[in-house]
């Protein structure tokens, strides 16, 4: 039985296959025991299944999204049954339908829980739900006997009861405290597979406070575009999307924002103010003003700025013909100019800027000195799932008290609420100091 005592699957990783049933409710609760023996659990639901029950409880209760498509791929582009197969320390499948125990039998991988069940060398209970005449069917039998006895799975046979046919007979769902002592034998004294959270699915980020109310967020985004002639400019890779993700985290965080946006490909919320500037000059302008004129509170400095333009801009387009040099001079330092500028501003801003490098993030804290930043994040967008166009990140965050956060390759959604999470937290403290000339200590 399940004892508050003693958490049995601490640390676990369990998988919760649901199919298409009635019982399909009952897995809900099933998700809260399986946590209340310390499990992480995430769920797999056959489309049937969320015919039965809707997503959202599961979701709610497990902190994961479920997945419901074979088809569907992680946002960082994992492929989600398979994460789910290599991590999982048991997969159980409760309830499992005739259909369910009969595509498994013949390795038929054309639902969630079927494919991370082929895809996984991780034990599998299955606690079957029907009606008595689909149980005792020589096809069903024929399907259990092959899970039970070929494939190892562990059953926790049905009970007797009434069904939802209206008959009375074998057929419903094991109760919930037996399919989890089986989940809890079939683990036994194995290692826990794949600890690290980064390996596993990713959580459904929790709600955040609203604790950017009544702050003032400046985010640039994008890439800068430095005219070579009306037609031509030298600009980069960026896209927009990590600027983009804080703004939104920002907003959802109860922050007024203004989005100073270069070229960017994806689109603004429409909740922010935005500024057009796509060259370094423009948007030197948009953001001092954002940030001195419109009182911000903290300035994110995620846009790609050029270091170099065109000394000159030609006003007509240049025609093909010979070899071309073009004289480039440095650009206006947006960042060191604002971290200049606020020293002496009261209330000071806080300072973010991000430092794209290529295989190395030595130069990161003698960029964030230089700068007069309060933090700096840096990634190498020469690395897989980093840096410009994806829509996954792994980053370090630098504070100028000189401690130092390296991330896992997140979502630059959750990305970008670490960085909002420093920035409130600087803001809180920037705010107590104000308040009582003490540093504020934490609680
Ligand atoms: C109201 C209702 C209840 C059902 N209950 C069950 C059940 O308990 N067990 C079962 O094997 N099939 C049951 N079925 C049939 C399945 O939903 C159907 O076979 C479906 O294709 C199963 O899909 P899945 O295995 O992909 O979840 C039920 C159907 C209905 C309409």
């Amino acid at each position: 039985m399940t004892s508050g005592a003693s958490r049995r699957l601490e640390g676990r990783l369990i998988a919760l296959g649901v199919c298409g049933s009635v019982a399909a409710y009952k897995s809900i609760e099933l998700v809260r025991l399986l946590r209340a023996e310390g499990a992480e659990v995430v769920v797999l639901m056959t489309k049937a299944a969320t015919a039965f029950a809707g997503t959202l409880a599961f979701q709610a209760l497990s902190g994961h999204a479920v997945e419901t498509d074979v088809l569907g791929l992680l946002p960082d582009n994992r492929i989600g049954h398979i994460v789910v197969a290599d991590t999982a320390d048991a997969i159980v499948v409760a309830p499992a339908t005739a259909r369910w125990l009969g595509a498994m039998a013949n390795g038929i991988a054309d639902d969630p829980v079927t494919a991370a069940c082929l895809a996984s060398s991780a034990p599998v209970v299955v606690a079957p739900a029907m009606d008595g005449d689909m149980w005792t069917h020589p096809a069903t039998r024929a399907n259990v006997a092959r899970l039970q006895d070929v494939f190892g799975y562990r059953l926790v046979p049905p009970e007797t009861g009434s069904l939802a046919s209206g008959q009375t007979g074998i057929g419903r769902l094991a109760e919930l405290p037996t399919i989890v002592d089986a989940v809890v034998a079939t683990v036994g004294t194995r290692p826990v597979r794949r600890p690290d959270a980064a390996d596993r699915p990713p959580r459904v980020a929790a709600p955040h406070e609203a604790d950017l109310a009544g702050r003032h967020i400046v985010v640039s985004a994008g890439g800068t575009a430095e005219p070579i002639d009306p037609v031509r400019f030298i600009g980069n890779r960026s896209t927009g999307k990590m600027g983009v993700a804080i703004a939104e985290a920002a907003l959802a965080r109860g922050a007024r924002v203004t989005m100073v946006a270069g070229r960017v490909e994806v689109s603004l919320p429409a909740e922010a103010a935005v500024v057009h500037a796509e060259s370094t000059a423009l948007m030197r302008e948009a953001v001092l003003d954002a940030v001195f004129t419109d009182s911000a509170d903290a300035l994110i400095m995620a846009a790609a700025v050029a270091d170099f333009r065109p000394r000159q801009t030609a006003d007509h387009k240049l025609v093909r013909g010979g070899s071309l040099t073009l004289e480039l001079e440095p650009t206006e330092d947006i960042l060191a100019e604002v971290g200049r500028q606020a020293t002496g501003t009261t209330p000071r801003p806080v300072i973010v800027g991000f430092a794209a490098e290529t295989g190395s993030l030595d130069r990161a804290p003698e960029k964030l000195r230089r700068k007069g930043a309060d933090f700096l994040v840096a990634n190498d967008v020469s690395e897989a799932g980093s840096g410009f166009g994806t829509d996954t990140n792994r980053v370090q965050i630098l504070a100028a008290d000189g401690s130092r956060e390296d991330l896992p390759l997140l979502s630059k959604r959750d990305v970008a609420h670490h960085i909002l999470n420093r920035v409130a937290r600087a803001l809180d403290a920037r705010d107590a100091l104000a308040h009582t000339g003490r540093p504020r200590t934490e609680s």
